[in-house]
């Protein structure tokens, strides 16, 4: 089958012909019909990663084309979404339903010993994040995957298992946001609107939209914002106190360098909540003071993969999408073909591109 392969830090995604292993115990084999380039992928690719060569792609959705031996959760046939989020199943985290903070991820890849799932000229290939979506099909532990309706489109499913479990579980339940409340969300990319979609979802009564860029904050009204701020010409920490009047309940940081974060933190009000996802800077991070921080009982909370459970979320934020509910339909931007990975990359550099799809695979 056809996959695109990274063989180094920098070399690009090239399309080869590679082996797919049989499914062994918990596979499951997926023909791959979209998956979306996101941007921790190219990271990976250029400067990160350690691995290689390598089958990267992390938000995937596809067709059940084969199951191991062991597979339970799902069977031929079924419309899949697939999630980085590995866990056991069994552990005490996993057991009290908080399968984002798995005591044993590993569970969900090949131990050592086994052959490895993918290979390329006779030798192994590693699959990115257990999932290996840039490929005409992937094997993918059951834990990592969720059945979706029939009728949800292909594009908008595979960008629900990064980019919206992210920005929407952020708001819903990481913050656990209740309606009346306030939001700021900063960075309007491809993750921070799927946080505007949650805090409507929850009914916030203000959403505060904040980036440097005006047309990523036109694009964050058409998803729901309330308000928004151009930080580039406006004091965006004047700005929410002039719009909440005391500071938001919740802050979320899509951005991650350290300016940023310390300004987030000025926004927060009595009793609210600063969340960091974003990480742009090696350094990213913010200086916490105790005392202005417990005397305002505020809380900062490293958010990994907007806390979710996948097998409940993935489903759930399908279904309000059929319902109208969830705007993904403007966050697919741009459809592409598999050996187009490096093009697709380049036109994310555009502010008008939320998000590339790969649905092209022949
Ligand atoms: N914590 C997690 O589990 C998790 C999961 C997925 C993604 N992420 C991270 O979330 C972040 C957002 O991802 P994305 O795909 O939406 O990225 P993106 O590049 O699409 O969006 C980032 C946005 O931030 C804006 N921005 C840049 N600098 C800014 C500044 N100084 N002030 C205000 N806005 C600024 C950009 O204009 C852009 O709109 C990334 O850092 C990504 O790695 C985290
Ligand atoms: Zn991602
Ligand atoms: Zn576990």
């Amino acid at each position: 089958m056809k996959a695109s392969v990274t063989k180094g830090l920098g070399q690009g995604f090239v399309v080869e012909e590679v082996e797919l292993a049989q499914p062994l115990g918990h596979e499951v084999r997926v023909q791959v019909k979209a998956s979306g380039l996101c941007h921790s992928d190219l990271s990976v690719a250029t400067f990160i990663g350690e691995d290689f060569p390598v089958v990267l792609g992390h938000e995937v959705a596809g067709v059940v084309v084969e199951v191991g031996p062991q597979v339970t959760q799902t069977k031929v046939g079924d419309h899949v979404v697939g999630s980085l989020i590995q866990y056991c199943g069994a552990c005490v985290n996993c057991l009290s339903g908080r399968t984002f903070v798995c005591l044993r991820p590993e569970a969900t890849l090949r131990p050592a010993g086994q052959p490895s799932r993918l290979s390329w000229q006779g030798a192994p290939v590693a699959q990115g994040m257990g999932l290996g979506g840039f490929a005409q099909e992937t094997l993918i532990h059951e834990n990592q995957l969720a059945v979706i309706p029939d009728e949800m489109p292909w594009a908008p499913a595979a960008l629900i298992g990064c980019g919206v479990l992210t920005g929407a579980g952020a708001v819903l339940n990481s913050a656990q946001l209740q309606h009346g409340e306030t939001a700021v969300i900063i960075g309007a990319g491809g993750v921070g609107m799927n946080a505007v979609s949650g805090a409507r979802v929850a009914g916030a009564e203000t959403i505060v939209v904040i980036d440097i860029e005006d047309g990523k904050l036109e694009r964050a009204k058409a998803f729901g914002a309330t308000h928004v701020v151009n930080s580039r010409t406006t004091d965006p920490v004047e700005a929410v106190r002039d719009i909440t009047g005391h500071g938001a309940d919740h802050v979320f940081d899509f951005v991650g360098a350290r300016p940023v974060t310390a300004q987030a933190l000025q926004m927060v009000a009595k009793g609210g909540g600063l969340y960091l996802i974003g990480v742009s800077t090696g350094d990213a991070g913010v200086e916490v003071n105790s005392i202005a921080t417990l005397s305002a009982s505020q809380k900062v909370q490293g958010v990994y993969m907007g806390s979710s459970n996948l097998k409940r979320d993935i489903p759930l934020y399908a279904s309000l999408y059929l319902q109208g509910r969830m705007n993904l339909d403007d966050l697919v931007s741009k459809e592409i073909g598999l050996s187009d990975i490096t093009a697709g990359y380049e036109a994310l550099k555009d502010g008008n591109t939320a998000r590339v799809v790969i649905t092209d695979f022949a």
